[in-house]
């Protein structure tokens, strides 16, 4: 039997694939390509191309793969694109998922591990932000990632379609065959280390008046290998008949944008030059998670915690890969 990996030719879709390949399992990939590289996709795995939300592809893929479960990472993930274009988020995320998972159910696979997100939350009223923190998100994209939460629990009374909904914080660092290369990039370790790599000039860092130690904001980064052994967990736990559940995945301590930067400094070797420009509109001072519930539930915990760790990988794989994925979409 396999596991279908959604957006297995992504960022953290494939280093996922890895993971499950390293563990023995067969697995199948499908990825449109929209935002992934097909030169991410491991070559051990059976890869598909096309969309999730096509029935007809997902019947196939059920049959000729006799699959188990599905780890659902595809989805499109730039806050600010689903600010302006928000018909495709709720289409791509959503709607899309919503016609993956009847299809699954459909081909008798009840059993999802899905990419959910601390977006989600929206502002957090406490940090660490539990489980239990309500969810009002701010944005289209944390919308239509919560949608799906409320999707998964209806098709789990209705269907018995059973899921682990992992919120993740921060995603970073690199496998050594597999790393960040979005474009555009947003995200601020890969952004970071451009600079110290000499391709970008500096990097801005909004607002430094936050009412935090050093005045910049502060995120929970998560080294992606960790939140593939939580996937695997997850595995693990719906396979024993484990009930339906929503985790934190984080660190559970925070760093600061300064301190990225200082990291970065630091393992690089190099100047990383910086502005302080003005506050970004929805913008919490602090997002960080408290993961105590994936341990309890899971036993999970991140082994990878040091933010050095982090920036290090996401630097060698830099290294290896001077441009990305190449043009090999
Ligand atoms: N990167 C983070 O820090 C972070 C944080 C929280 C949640 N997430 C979630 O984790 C998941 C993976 O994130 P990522 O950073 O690896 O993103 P990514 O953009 O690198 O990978 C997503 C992959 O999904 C594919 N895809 C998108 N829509 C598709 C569709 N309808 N059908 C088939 N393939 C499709 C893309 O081509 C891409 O390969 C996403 O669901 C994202 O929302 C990411």
């Amino acid at each position: 039997m396999a596991v279908l990996v959604t957006g297995g030719a992504g960022y953290i879709g494939s280093a996922f694939v890895e993971q499950l390949l390293a563990a023995g399992e067969k697995v199948a990939v499908l990825d449109d390509l929209s935002r992934g590289h097909r030169a991410a996709v491991h070559p051990e795995a059976v890869f598909y191309e096309g969309r999730t939300g096509d029935r007809a592809l997902v019947a196939r893929i059920a049959r000729e793969q006799a699959l188990d479960a599905c780890a659902h990472f595809a989805a499109f993930a730039y806050v600010g694109e689903s600010m302006t274009e928000p018909a495709r988020y709720y289409e791509n995320n959503f709607t899309q998922a919503q016609v993956l998972f009847e299809s699954l159910a459909a081909a008798g696979v009840k059993k999802v591990v899905f990419s959910s997100t601390c977006a989600t939350y929206g502002v957090p009223k406490q940090v660490p932000i539990p489980e239990d923190h309500p969810q009002w998100p701010i944005n289209p994209y944390g919308w239509s990632k919560l949608f799906v939460e409320r999707l998964l629990e209806s098709f789990d009374r209705a269907y018995g379609l059973k899921s682990v909904a992992l919120r993740y914080f921060n995603a970073a660092g690199a496998t050594a065959r597999c790393g960040e290369a979005h474009d555009p990039e947003t995200h601020l370790i890969p952004l970071v280390l451009a600079v110290a790599a000499g391709r970008r000039p500096r990097v801005s860092v909004f607002g430094s008046d936050y009412d935090t130690p050093d005045g910049s904001a502060v995120r929970d980064y998560i080294h992606i290998e960790d939140l593939g052994e939580a996937h695997l967990l997850s595995l693990a736990h719906l396979r024993r008949g484990g009930v339906s559940c929503f985790l934190n995945l984080g660190n559970g301590t925070g760093y600061s944008v300064l301190e990225v930067i200082e990291t970065a400094r630091r393992v690089t070797g190099r100047e990383v030059p910086f502005e302080k420009v003005g506050r970004r509109e929805g913008d919490p001072p602090r997002l960080v998670g408290d993961a105590t519930k994936a341990r309890e539930v899971l036993g999970w915990a991140p082994r990878r915690p040091s933010l050095e760790a982090i920036v290090r990988s996401a630097w060698e794989w830099m290294q290896r890969h001077p441009d990305g994925y190449g043009t090999g979409r």
